[in-house]
């Protein structure tokens, strides 16, 4: 299976570790949707959190969106989905991503209405980091994105070779091929709607 036009996805981890397995688990699903001729940017989340500073309105009011998360927002703009995995912090999300989503739901206009997104999330645990999904959720559904019901969290991972065996195998890796042909067809589906905030 192809799908026609390719779509445009941003694919984020929103791990900082070299060995992270949302990293790996990122990249798996990245691959396989450039297999469908989806086209693929892939963030550095360093470089995102290192030149992200605290949200802080002073900031805002003197300097404006600081150039980081602004460029991140015009990444997204033009994208028409966003592929993010991320770590269970506490059954939350990282404080990281959470404070680079709030400088980016303060661009002008608002860059991600209708950009349609796949959660997705690995842990050791045996729900795989999926409330951390769901507390990801809210902020991202506030920013007017279209977050697909169907979240991909991997469970009992510890290492990138455990992501690798358990998604090349069913059912999780049934799972995922499933989860990125929707996500891409629903992300194609939205460009139309999507392109009216461009
Ligand atoms: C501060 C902190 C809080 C954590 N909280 C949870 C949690 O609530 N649920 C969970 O499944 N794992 C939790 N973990 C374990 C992470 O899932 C695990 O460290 C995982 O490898 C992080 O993902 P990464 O490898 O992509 O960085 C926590 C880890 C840290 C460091």
């Amino acid at each position: 299976m192809t799908i026609a036009r390719p779509a445009r996805i941003v694919a984020l981890s929103a791990s900082l570790r070299g060995r992270s397995i949302n990293g790996r688990l990122v990249d798996v699903a990245a691959g396989l949707c450039e297999g469908l001729g989806a086209t693929v940017v892939r963030e550095d989340y360093r470089a995102l959190a290192g030149g992200t500073p605290d949200y802080d309105q002073d900031i805002e009011d003197a300097e404006g969106i600081p150039p980081v998360p602004a460029a991140l927002a015009a990444r997204l703009g033009a994208a028409d989905g966003l592929l993010l995995a991320a770590p269970e912090f506490s059954h939350s999300m990282p404080g990281t991503l959470k404070n680079i989503l709030d400088w980016v739901s303060r661009v002008k206009p608002a860059p991600t209405p209708n950009l349609v997104c796949f959660l997705l999330s690995a842990s050791p645990s045996m729900v795989g980091g999926y409330r951390g999904l769901q507390a990801l959720r809210i902020p991202l559904e506030t920013m007017g994105v279209i977050v697909l019901p169907d979240m991909f969290a991997l469970a009992q991972a510890k290492t990138p070779e455990d992501v690798d065996r358990l998604t090349g195998a069913a059912p999780a890796g049934a799972r995922l091929k499933a989860g990125r042909a929707a996500f891409l067809e629903t992300a194609l589906a939205m460009r139309p709607i999507a392109d009216r905030r461009r």
